[in-house]
C-alpha cells in the first residue's frame, strides 16, 4: 500500500468518525433528488457519514454543473451500496487493509468492497438513469464508455475532493464551503432528454 493510499484511508476514517448528521434543512435539500422510493430507502438507509459524503459530492458537482441533475444524482447515490456491509470506520479500514495485504475477504468485507456493483444493481432496479447506474457501478474502476470523460472527471473530483490532505481538524476547516443544491423539480432534465 502506498503512503498516499494510507493517508487517504486515515482521512476517510476521520471523515466517518467526525461527520455530522444531516440537518432537517439539508434533508430537505436532498429530498427532490431522490426520485424513486427505493432510492429514498437507499440514501436514508446509509450511515450519517455516507449521507454527508453523498451530499458534499453532489454539491461539488452542482457547483460546476448546476443544470446536470443526473450528474448530481450520480454523485449523491454512488456509495449507497456500502450500507449492506454495516461496517463502521474500523471495519472499513480493516477491509481496505486486508485487501491491500491480499487476504481473502469475509462475506461482509466482500460486500463492502463490492458496494459499487450492489448499489448499481439496486439503482437499475429502481429505474435510475444509465449515467447514475454506470457511475455507481464503476466509480472505483475505469471510466465506462457510457460516461463522457468530462463528466467522469467531475464525478471523480467530487468523490475525492473532501479526502485530500492530512485529516487534521485544521484541514477539515479549510474545506471549500459549497452552496446548497439547486432546486430540482424532478422532471426538467428528463424532459430535455439530457444524459
Ligand atoms: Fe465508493
Ligand atoms: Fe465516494
Amino acid at each position: 500500500m502506498r503512503v498516499s493510499d494510507l493517508i487517504h484511508l486515515v482521512a476517510r476514517l476521520a471523515d466517518v468518525v467526525l461527520s455530522r448528521r444531516l440537518t432537517p434543512l439539508e434533508q430537505a435539500e436532498v429530498a427532490p433528488y431522490l426520485q424513486f422510493p427505493m432510492e429514498r430507502d437507499m440514501f436514508w438507509g446509509q450511515p450519517r457519514a455516507d449521507q454527508r459524503h453523498g451530499l458534499e459530492a453532489a454539491r461539488f458537482v452542482a457547483a460546476g454543473c448546476p443544470g446536470r441533475h443526473e450528474l448530481i444524482r450520480a454523485a449523491l447515490l454512488h456509495d449507497t451500496g456500502k450500507r449492506h456491509a454495516r461496517l463502521g470506520p474500523v471495519g472499513r479500514s480493516w477491509a481496505v487493509l486486508r485487501r491491500a495485504a491480499g487476504l481473502a475477504p469475509t462475506p461482509r468485507i466482500a460486500s463492502y468492497l463490492d458496494h459499487g456493483k450492489l448499489g448499481a444493481d439496486e439503482l437499475a432496479t429502481a429505474g435510475a438513469k444509465p449515467l447514475v447506474v454506470a457511475y455507481t457501478r464503476h466509480h472505483h474502476g475505469e471510466r465506462p464508455d457510457g460516461i463522457r470523460p468530462e463528466d467522469w472527471d467531475v464525478l471523480q473530483d467530487a468523490d475525492r475532493a473532501f479526502l485530500a490532505g492530512p485529516p487534521s481538524l485544521a484541514n477539515r476547516s479549510q474545506r471549500p464551503r459549497l452552496a446548497r443544491l439547486p432546486p430540482y423539480d424532478g422532471v426538467s432534465e428528463r424532459v430535455r432528454g439530457a444524459p
